[in-house]
């Protein structure tokens, strides 16, 4: 947990509320998505099939599989309907004025 650090990976003028986008931070590819809660950052790839959520649709604090439509919970990363039974890793942000950082954990 100590090598936690935040890196700025987008600003709040690209990703205005009710947009999703990927960053690629670390080696992983990572969805960002900003609801009325705030910006979360989550796994872009979904935990059911090879599929980038990113592609997909976000309503509220769900993210739908533009493959077989299974939801996530923007907000933690919990699966939320099937096909997907298993959550999504979920990462710390920070928002900064206009950036937006967040925290890998190796
Ligand atoms: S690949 Fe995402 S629900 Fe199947």
């Amino acid at each position: 947990m100590s090598n936690d650090e935040f890196v700025q990976v987008a600003s709040l003028a690209n990703l205005p509320q009710g947009r999703c986008a990927a960053v690629a931070v670390a080696d992983r590819e990572i969805l960002l998505c900003h609801t009325a809660d705030g910006v979360f950052a989550l796994d872009n790839l979904c935990t059911h099939g090879a599929a980038r959520l990113c592609e997909g649709k976000l309503k509220g604090n769900r993210v739908l599989c533009p493959l077989h439509g299974a939801a996530f919970d923007v907000r933690d990363g919990s699966a939320l309907s099937r096909p997907a039974v298993r959550g999504l890793a979920s990462y710390r942000v920070k928002v900064t004025g206009d950036a937006i950082a967040i925290a890998v954990t190796d």
